[in-house]
């Protein structure tokens, strides 16, 4: 063992929230120096919550060496570096715009902001503090496979693009008896299926087509407009439930889109999609072959190369566990399978690497902000009966 090699330099990770979020933040941060060789060591210096015994029980659970429970404590710590986002998205532009003023780099849970002016005003306070890194959460861009599907798709593998159709479907609120949660209020979520699943194959497809939607057209429901409000602490099964309140967000949002090359995109994003868990399912059509990419078999890529003689033709599946696939140069032998919990190892590992070299990542808050604008749109066209909206980028997009 080399005793003289200088230790590495430690980037103090400040994480607020603690739920599901936070424990695959956790696991990302706790993961990536282990199997990447990064240019300095994650330190999971403290983990905030609003409740000092679950807090502290969550920073035993997850690794943190402390708890605070009021998140400008977290930011004002000399030991904190990054400061790691993972609330609902009512706190996200307090505590990221808080951060990024006091010098801290940032990683922000999707979508962005719950607003497009809050996304704004945290595209500014990430432009008006350039010596910190600001990235959001779009985890999926970190599957292998999708990574692969970009490679692919930017060396003219497949051509011009001609469609791309995404669906991200779940089925957690079938249940007309599921409580008002949070993703259930339009003042804590923003939005409902458009920003918890939207969000995610809007900026997918974007980074897969490589440019911007030009427009889109939208239809959205609400099928179960009231829903029992839960109770503040564990209440008899008899009364449990017997309040309602109002769902104050969409269950569904389907909406297609164009881009400035002429591709054409249709999306939809519902948690009303019995059987359907965590279905992200996405195929491209280009003018020499078609890419598909289903997240329940995570590690494969299909492609059809069109160029290939009819005869011997079809999809083939590209196994995505070789070493010089996009991020498997650390992991295991190839065949030996990857999961969700990779991305987010992913995204740590791109994230350390983005603070070493001062170069902000993607994507950045004013890509964050783009994909608030292309929802808004979305919105406003399904509050249309589905006119065609213009997405118009702001300033803050276009630096
Ligand atoms: N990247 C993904 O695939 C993905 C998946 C799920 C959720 N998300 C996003 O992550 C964020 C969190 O979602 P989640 O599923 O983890 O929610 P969750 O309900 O499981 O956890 C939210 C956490 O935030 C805490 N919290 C809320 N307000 C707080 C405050 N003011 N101060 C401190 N802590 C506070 C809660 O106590 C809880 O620990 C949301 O923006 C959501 O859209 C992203």
């Amino acid at each position: 063992m080399d005793s003289t090699a200088a230790p590495k330099q430690r980037l103090g990770i400040g994480m607020v929230g603690y739920a599901f979020m936070g424990a695959v933040h956790s696991q990302g941060w706790r993961t990536a120096a282990r199997v990447f060789d990064l240019p300095s060591e994650p330190h999971l210096a403290a983990v905030c919550g609003r409740d000092p015994r679950a807090v502290r029980a969550a920073a035993d659970k997850l690794g943190w060496a402390s708890a605070e429970t009021d998140w400008r404590q977290l930011i004002a710590r000399d030991d904190v570096d990054l400061v790691d986002i993972c609330t609902p998205g009512d706190s996200h532009a307090d505590i990221a715009i808080a951060a990024l003023d006091a010098g801290k780099h940032v990683l922000c849970e999707k979508p962005l902001a719950n607003t497009v002016a809050e996304a704004e005003a945290m595209a500014e306070a990430a432009a008006r503090n350039p010596g910190s890194i600001a990235m959001v959460g779009f985890n999926y861009r970190r599957v292998p496979a999708l990574a692969l599907a970009r490679a692919l798709i930017e060396v003219g593998r497949l051509g011009a693009l001609r469609h791309i159709r995404l669906t991200y479907l779940q089925d957690w609120l079938v249940d007309p008896d599921f409580p008002l949660t949070w993703r259930l209020k339009r003042e804590s979520a923003g939005s409902g299926a458009l920003g918890d699943l939207g969000a995610h194959i809007v900026d997918l497809a974007q980074y897969l087509v490589g440019e911007p939607l030009a427009g889109v057209a939208a239809l959205s429901e609400t099928f179960v407009t009231e829903r029992p409000v839960p109770a503040a602490a564990p209440a008899p099964a008899t009364t449990r439930g017997v309040e309602r309140g109002p769902v104050t967000v969409d269950d569904a949002s389907l909406f297609i889109g164009r881009f400035p090359s002429g591709a054409l995109a249709s999306f939809e994003a519902t948690r009303f999609a019995h059987g359907r868990k965590n279905a992200l399912r996405l195929e491209v059509n280009g003018e020499l072959g078609s890419l598909a990419f289903d997240l329940e078999r995570l590690n494969e890529l299909q492609f059809f190369d069109g160029t290939v003689p009819a005869p011997e033709a079809g999809f083939r599946r590209i196994l995505v566990t070789e070493p010089d696939h996009p991020y498997l140069d650390g992991w295991w032998p190839p065949g030996h399978s990857l999961g969700y919990e990779h991305t987010f190892v992913h995204q740590a590992r791109d994230l350390v690497h983005a603070v070493a070299t001062g170069v902000q990542p993607a994507p950045s808050f004013a890509d964050g902000l783009q994909v608030q604008q292309v929802l808004a749109a979305i919105e406003e066209s399904a509050s249309k009966d589905s006119v065609y909206v213009t997405v118009t980028p702001t300033a803050a997009t276009t630096n």
